[in-house]
This record gives structure tokens, C-alpha cells and sequence, in this order.
């Protein structure tokens, strides 16, 4: 494409300001420019702005006269689970595991703004005393899930790794597995596929410089997954090997149970296609956004959609009526994904961020601004759930199962230091539960060794732990010596 046919483009869409520090490049900034000018399709960036201004404009709706909590057929909460059902749920997952069924994508393709690192958050220092990083951790977890539904079924299946990535951090994301030998799981179990990028807009439509020679681009949000599963082939990747039920998390939850068999074994026990696990608000202001009807389709309803009212109101047994709180942590047949990402991908609603977006002024000055002065448009995983014929709600408990790492430390909340708290709090009450006694701060266990507190009697009965230890597998000892360092 030569600079007149992009002025005409640009000239059509009303973007030509995009060249108008053209003279002033080298031509190696000018080929950069082209480069990502032709990378963009603006008649679909533009359409997506059109829909998206729908919502700037709108406001935030209260959809309180809309909703409803998520029926009782649909709900199942672990904790009032009768045993045997739990375990039956628990080894039905196993046994899809150990068949080859399972796959899990993990969500990572965000850029940790909040915590600020300018590398992926699965990298992250979380000063753990075992030195392991969340990547390494859902590794360990998906072998140690991969080997417990073998001891418990008599067969091995492997569990299929898909990572989403974005352009910015898919190298360092790919480096790091590389560096650590994808920590135990084989390369080719392992995939990373990237997701796509949105150009950011000014209020008013105008796409954003963010240097004279380059676009202020961000990632299509989580959403951005079903385009990115389409585009990268994923699906039909999933289906030569037969999976058939995925797990889809996000990358930073320290707690989550990746290829959760006792979620995947309910949703499939009950024939679902689309499943949400959730976690019960603590209480009417938690900001977590609720799974619930609204105008009889499944939807994520967010914190500010809904007013105090209705976010107050409780059940005959005082509980909070929309209590089901959103974690990011999904269960989708691969038929449903492929439908997403063919056919629904298409009609999922923009949603618009305001946000501070450095860019170039009209004098050629790189402003930081202080206040928002854009928008970034993302599109948001569980908007598909109205699509769903069988939706289900797995409900957990917060302390087993949730604690992100969204923010810097100094925000005191789902930061750093509250997940290596809560990681080595829930560890701790794993090694008392087989027998352990606790008599230090930190105590932390292997996933190899374990994945919820199972396989740990051996090692810690009537121990006394006065200080500082990591509980390592058996293979960890073997393999690495008493290490349980990263690789
Ligand atoms: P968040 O919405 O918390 O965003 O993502 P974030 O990028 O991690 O952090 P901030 O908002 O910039 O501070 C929830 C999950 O969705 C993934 C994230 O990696 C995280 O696992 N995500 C988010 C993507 O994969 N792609 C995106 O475009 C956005």
C-alpha cells in the first residue's frame, strides 16, 4: 500500500492527522508507520468506535429492573454439597482429564497497568519462599492435576496449555517458558497464540498519536479472546486433539485450581455448555461484578450497572440475593468456543475504558496527560454467556480459590503481599488439616506435590514446622536436589 492509497483511507475516515508529522520522519520511522497504519482495518475500528460512543454517550444504565439472581437449578455452591455428589463431580473431571478432554486457556494478554510492571504479570516477584512465579505455579498445578487423575483413574491424559498473549508481551512471555523449559510440561503441550489490538480514540473519534511515529494501540480486552481463538486456529487445534471442555482463567489469581475437576465434572455432569465459577460477595459493596439474569439471558452485571438497593438486598436466610461474584474463571465445551468465535465474536458489545493515553499535541510535544482524555475499547469474555443453551454456576469459597494480583503494593488490597498471604494462610490450613503443627509464618507447598491439600499426610503428620519451609514433592527433591527455586 503506497502513502497516497493510505491518505485516501485515511482521508475517508477522517484520521488523516495519523500523517501529519509524515515529513518530519526518517524512513525507517515512516515504513514503521506505514507498517501499522496497514494493520489496521478501519472500517471495523471505525464501526466499533460508532457502537462504542452508543455507551459514551448512554452513560452506565442501571439494569436493576432487569435482573434477577441465577436460578437454583443453575447454582450449586461446593461448600452445601453433599460429599459423595462433591466426589462424584471431582472424579468425573479426573476421568476427562486423564481421557484427554481438558484443555485450560489462560488469560494473559493484559497489561498489568494497575500493578505496573512493564512485563507480563505471570513473571511477576510474588516473594514467595519458594521463589515461583504465577506461571510457575499453573504449571506445577496442571502437571500435579494431570498425575492425581492418573493415581485415580489408571490412565494419563495430558492437559493442553493455550496462552493468550499480547503483541507487547508475548516475547517475554515465550522467553521465560523457554528459559524454564516450560517448567516440566512438554513445549508442544504448551501453545501461545496473541491476541489483537485496538487502536485508542480520542472522545470525539479521532485515533490516537501516540508518538509521531506511532498509533496508541491496547489490547482488545479478554474479550478479545474468541477473535484471537479464530484467527490463530485454536479451536480446530483443540478439536484434532479432542478436547472437548476447556478452562479459561485469568493469569492472576494465585489461588486458582487450573483445570478444576470438580467444576469441570459439574459442568459436564450437567450437560453445560458455558459455565461461570463464582465466588459469594462479602458483602453489598464488594466490587466484584455479578453473574445473574437480566431480561432471562446470563450476563455479568458490574458493581456500578446496579444501584445500592438492589446490591443491599438480601434472601429469607439473609443472604445477599446477587451474591454470585465474577472471578474471571470460565467453563466452555469447545463446541461452544467455536460458535464464539465464528458467530458470536461478532455481536459482542464494545465496552469503553476512559483512560489517561499519552499522546502527541498539535505543536509535536508528547503530552502525558493527568486527566482521561481517551478511550481504550475492549471486549469482555463473559459476554457470551447470553448465548449459552445450558449456563451453570459453580460457587466457591473465596479464601480457597480467589486472590488476585491486581494491584501495586502500596493499594494494601489484591496486591503482592495479600496473595502470598493468602496462598501460605491456605497452606497452612492444608498442613494442619493432614496433621502438620504450625509454628511459623511461612510454610508453603509444592503443587507438584499437592493440588488442594490432598497427598500431604506423609510428609507433615506430627511434624512441627517452626521455620520458614517450602514442602516439596518427591520429584522436586530427585530431580533438583532441595531447590525449589525457579528453574
Ligand atoms: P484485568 O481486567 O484485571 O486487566 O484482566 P489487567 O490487564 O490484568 O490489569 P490492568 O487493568 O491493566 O491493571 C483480567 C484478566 O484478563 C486478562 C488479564 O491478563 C487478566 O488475566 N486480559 C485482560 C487479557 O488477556 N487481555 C486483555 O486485553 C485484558
Amino acid at each position: 500500500m503506497s502513502l497516497n492509497e493510505i491518505e485516501d483511507t485515511l482521508f475517508a475516515y477522517n484520521q488523516q492527522h495519523l500523517i501529519q508529522y509524515w515529513k518530519e520522519l526518517t524512513e525507517e520511522d515512516q515504513l514503521s508507520l506505514i507498517t501499522q497504519l496497514k494493520n489496521i482495518n478501519f472500517n471495523n475500528v471505525s464501526n466499533l468506535f460508532q457502537k462504542a460512543q452508543t455507551y459514551i454517550q448512554e452513560g452506565i444504565q442501571k439494569l436493576d429492573d432487569h435482573m434477577k439472581p441465577v436460578p437454583r437449578n443453575k447454582f450449586e455452591a461446593e461448600l452445601k454439597l453433599d460429599t459423595k455428589v462433591l466426589e462424584e463431580y471431582f472424579l468425573l473431571g479426573l476421568k476427562e482429564i486423564s481421557k484427554g478432554h481438558v484443555g485450560v486457556i489462560l488469560l494473559a494478554g493484559g497489561q498489568g497497568s494497575r500493578l505496573g510492571v512493564t512485563y507480563p504479570k505471570g513473571m511477576f516477584p510474588l516473594e514467595l519462599p519458594s521463589g515461583k512465579t504465577l506461571f510457575q505455579i499453573q504449571a506445577e498445578r496442571i502437571r500435579r492435576i494431570q498425575k492425581l487423575a492418573e493415581e485415580r483413574t489408571g490412565k494419563y491424559g495430558k492437559i493442553c496449555w493455550f496462552i493468550m498473549t499480547s503483541e507487547e508481551n508475548h516475547e517475554p512471555t515465550e522467553n521465560y517458558f523457554n528459559k524454564h523449559g516450560y517448567f516440566g510440561l512438554n513445549k508442544e503441550d504448551v501453545i501461545l497464540f496473541r491476541q489483537g489490538l485496538l487502536p485508542c480514540f480520542t472522545f470525539d473519534g479521532k485515533i490516537i498519536l501516540e508518538d509521531k511515529n506511532r498509533i496508541a494501540l491496547a489490547p482488545d480486552g479478554n474479550g478479545g479472546i474468541y477473535k484471537a481463538l479464530q484467527k490463530n486456529h485454536i479451536v480446530e487445534h483443540m478439536k484434532k486433539r479432542n478436547i472437548k471442555y476447556v478452562h479459561v482463567h485469568s493469569v492472576d489469581n494465585i489461588l486458582v485450581k487450573v483445570a478444576d475437576p470438580s467444576f469441570i465434572g459439574y459442568c459436564v455432569k450437567k450437560g453445560a455448555d458455558c459455565g461461570a465459577k463464582v465466588i459469594p460477595k462479602e458483602n453489598p459493596h464488594d466490587a466484584l461484578g455479578v453473574v445473574c439474569e437480566v431480561n432471562g439471558k446470563f450476563q455479568v452485571v458490574e458493581y456500578s450497572e446496579i444501584t445500592d438497593k438492589t446490591a443491599n438486598l438480601r434472601n429469607e436466610e439473609g443472604e445477599l440475593v446477587f451474591s454470585a461474584g465474577s472471578i474471571c474463571n470460565h467453563f466452555f465445551t469447545s463446541d461452544f468456543l467455536e460458535k464464539a468465535s465464528t458467530v458470536y465474536e461478532k455481536e459482542l458489545k464494545p465496552h469503553v475504558a476512559k483512560k489517561k493515553i499519552p499522546y502527541i499535541d498539535e505543536s509535536g510535544n508528547r503530552i502525558q496527560p493527568k486527566t482521561p482524555n481517551g478511550v481504550k475499547i475492549e471486549k469482555f469474555i463473559f459476554d457470551v454467556f447470553e448465548y449459552s443453551q445450558n449456563f451453570v454456576t459453580w460457587e466457591v469459597p473465596r479464601n480457597a480459590e480467589f486472590s488476585p494480583l491486581k494491584n501495586c503494593e502500596s493499594v494494601h488490597k489484591d496486591c503482592p503481599s495479600t496473595c502470598k498471604r493468602d496462598l501460605l494462610l491456605l497452606h497452612k490450613s492444608y498442613i494442619q488439616k493432614a496433621g502438620g503443627i504450625v509454628k511459623c509464618e511461612e510454610l508453603e507447598i509444592s503443587p507438584l506435590l499437592s493440588y488442594a491439600g490432598e497427598n500431604l499426610e506423609s510428609k507433615v503428620k506430627g511434624k512441627v514446622f517452626d521455620k520458614c519451609t517450602v514442602i516439596l514433592s518427591d520429584e522436586e527433591v530427585v530431580v533438583n536436589g532441595f531447590k525449589a527455586l525457579p528453574l
